[in-house]
C-alpha cells in the first residue's frame, strides 16, 4: 500500500515534476530519469552545470539490467552485498537513461536506497528516479526536510519528510567500468568493505570530473579550517584575541574536558565517528545560522566512515 503523500509524489514525477525525498544518506531532489524536460528543470533549480551527471535511483537489484549495460561480476557482487544501501555503481548507461541525467557521459551512476519512504516511492513510480542531493550546487547536502525547505523553498513541487537521514553523508561511488573497480567518492561503505567482497582492493580517486569530487564543495558560508587536536586550544585562544567568531567541530575525546571555552563553542556533541558523519552537515548549517566566521574542525582518524568525513571536511575547507 502506498501512502496518499507518496501516491501524490508518484503522480508529480509522472507529470515531469520535481519531488524531494529522504534517503538513508542525504535528501535527494528527484525527477523521472527518462524525461529530458524534467531533468533540465532539475538542473536549473539546483543551478547545477549541465555536464555534471546525477545518480539514478532504482527500486530493485534486478533493475540494474533495465538501466545499465556490460554489468561486470564485481558490480553484481557489490549490489548483491549492499543494495539497498549507501552504494552507487557507475556502469555503461542503457538507452532508458536520458543523456541529460548523465551530463552527456555514456556511463551512469545507479543506486538502490534503503530508506523505507524512498523504497515506497520507487515501488510506486516503477521507474528510475534521477536525484542529486537536494541542495543548490556547491552547498551543504540536506539531512533533514527542514534543510531542504530552507535551501530550495518553493522551487520544487513536493517535499516528502522522512525524518533525519541515518547516515548523513552521500553514498560511496564505485566506478565498475574498468577491470579494477575504483572508489570515486568515499562514504559509509569503505574501501576495506569493498575489498572484503571482491577479494581485491579497489583503486582510489579518479580522473572523472564529478561535482562531489571538486576541490571546493559541500561548503557553508563560514570558512572551514582543519586543525590537529593538540593545536585546537591555542587556535581557539588566537581567534578569541582577534575577535573571529568561531564554532568547533570535534569528537568529544579531542575536545579536552579541561577546556570550557572550547566546549562553549562546539557545534555538535559527537562521541563516535558515525555521529561525526551524521552530524557534520547540520553542524555546518548551524554555523551559518549563528553567523560564525570560521569553523575549526578536528578531523577524526581515517577508519571506517572517518575517511569520508575527512574528504567532506577538506572539500568544505575548499582545498585549504
Ligand atoms: O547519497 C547519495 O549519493 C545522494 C542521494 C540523494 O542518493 N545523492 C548525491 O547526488 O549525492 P549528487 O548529485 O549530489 O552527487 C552525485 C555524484 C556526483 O559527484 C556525480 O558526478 C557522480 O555522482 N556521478 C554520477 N554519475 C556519474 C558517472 N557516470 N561517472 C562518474 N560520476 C558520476
Ligand atoms: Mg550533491
Amino acid at each position: 500500500m502506498v501512502s496518499p503523500e507518496v501516491a501524490r509524489a508518484v503522480e508529480i514525477l509522472r507529470a515531469g515534476g520535481l519531488v524531494a525525498f529522504p534517503t538513508e544518506t542525504v535528501y535527494g531532489l528527484g525527477a523521472d530519469a527518462s524525461n529530458a524536460d524534467a531533468l533540465r528543470r532539475l538542473y536549473r533549480v539546483k543551478a547545477r552545470p549541465s555536464d555534471h551527471p546525477v545518480i539514478v535511483h532504482v527500486g530493485s537489484s534486478a533493475a540494474l539490467d533495465d538501466w545499465t549495460l556490460d554489468i561486470s561480476r564485481s558490480a553484481r557482487s557489490l549490489a548483491a552485498e549492499w543494495w539497498p544501501g549507501p552504494l552507487t555503481l557507475v556502469l555503461r548507461a542503457g538507452p532508458r537513461v536520458s543523456r541529460v541525467a548523465t551530463g552527456g557521459l555514456e556511463t551512469v551512476g545507479i543506486r538502490m536506497p534503503s530508506h523505507p519512504m524512498a523504497r515506497e516511492l520507487l515501488d510506486g513510480f516503477a521507474g528510475g528516479i534521477a536525484a542529486p542531493s537536494a541542495n543548490r550546487f556547491g552547498r551543504v547536502s540536506p539531512t533533514t526536510a527542514a534543510a531542504v525547505r530552507a535551501d530550495l523553498g518553493d522551487d520544487i513541487d513536493l517535499l516528502l519528510d522522512g525524518g533525519p537521514c541515518v547516515v548523513g553523508l552521500e553514498s560511496t561511488i564505485v566506478d565498475c567500468t574498468a577491470e579494477v573497480p575504483r572508489v570515486l567518492r568515499p562514504g559509509a561503505i569503505t574501501a576495506e568493505d569493498i575489498e572484503s567482497v571482491l577479494g581485491v582492493a579497489p583503486a582510489i580517486g579518479g580522473a572523472i570530473r564529478a561535482p562531489g569530487t571538486l576541490a571546493s564543495h559541500y561548503a557553508p558560508d563560514a570558512r572551514v579550517e582543519l586543525v590537529a587536536a593538540d593545536a585546537l586550544g591555542p587556535r581557539v585562544r588566537e581567534c578569541d584575541r582577534v575577535g573571529v567568531r568561531i564554532g568547533v567541530l570535534a569528537l568529544a575525546a579531542d575536545l579536552g574536558p579541561e577546556n570550557p571555552r572550547i566546549n562553549g563553542v562546539t557545534l555538535a556533541t559527537m562521541a563516535t565517528v558515525e555521529e561525526y558523519a551524521n552530524g557534520l552537515y547540520s553542524a555546518l548549517r548551524k554555523a551559518d545560522q549563528l553567523g560564525m566566521d570560521l569553523v575549526l574542525a578536528v578531523p577524526p582518524s581515517p577508519d571506517g566512515i572517518g575517511t569520508a568525513v575527512i574528504d567532506r571536511l577538506r572539500r568544505a575547507a575548499g582545498g585549504r
